[in-house]
């Protein structure tokens, strides 16, 4: 079954601690936290004080997606800030390998993100070494953006090259995703959904994460 990780971006900010009861009594999986820095991306979100905060508040596990650059700088204080796993694209890091062994020395998971605009090849070299893949299927930087299809190619490459070596890293697609697209979502491959604007602008967001549970 698809496990669903609300994205915090699309929370209110003023009511976090709400939004983490809130995501519980959805029945949300995983708590998926946006970390730009506005060098990366063209946004600046928050960083490993908002983590520390939410471990303190939520058992749900923390999903860190750093859009930053140099993220092996920074991968080690998003592990003792409380995220469970933590993810970075590897094109913004000078030491990929060295950044994912930090978190794997921390004992977290680690992973990869292949942004909208990248070859899936970015990340291939490192398939054997992440827990996570994580395939934007919108350009990283805002929610509430329009699903990228097409990039779904990417993850049914992705769960090829899994099936093909006996690799078990997990795949996750972030961006644009809701009950609409779920289906071809799955179809892909994809064990994660990542859905903000789907979920926290919903009408009815319980029905919301249970729709994207297929
Ligand atoms: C975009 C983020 C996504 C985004 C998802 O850079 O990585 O996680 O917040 O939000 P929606 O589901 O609204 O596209
Ligand atoms: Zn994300």
């Amino acid at each position: 079954m698809i496990k669903v990780a609300p994205s915090i971006l699309s929370a209110d900010f003023c009511k976090m601690a709400k939004a983490m009861d809130s995501l519980k009594e959805w029945g949300a999986n995983i708590v998926h936290c946006d970390v730009m820095d506005g060098v990366y991306v063209p946004n600046i979100t928050f960083g490993m004080p908002m983590i520390k905060d939410l471990r303190r508040y939520t058992e749900l596990p923390l999903d860190a997606h750093l859009m930053i650059t140099e993220p092996e700088k920074y991968v080690g204080k998003f592990c003792e800030a409380g995220a469970d796993i933590v993810t970075f694209h590897p094109e913004a890091s000078l030491d990929v390998s060295g950044a994912l062994d930090i978190i794997r020395c921390h004992g977290k998971k680690c992973g990869l993100a292949v942004n909208a605009d990248m070859d899936l090849k970015i990340a291939i070299p490192y398939l054997s070494q992440i827990d996570l893949l994580v395939i934007m299927t919108v350009q990283a930087g805002f929610g509430g953006q329009s699903f990228m299809e097409n990039c779904l190619e990417k993850a049914r490459a992705a769960d090829e090259i899994r099936k093909r070596d006996g690799l078990d890293f997990e795949i996750e697609v972030d961006g644009g995703v809701c009950p609409a697209n779920i289906a071809k979502v799955k179809l892909a491959g994809a064990d994660i959904a990542v859905a903000g604007s789907a979920v926290f602008k919903a009408a009815d967001p319980r029905s919301a994460v249970a729709a994207m549970q297929i």
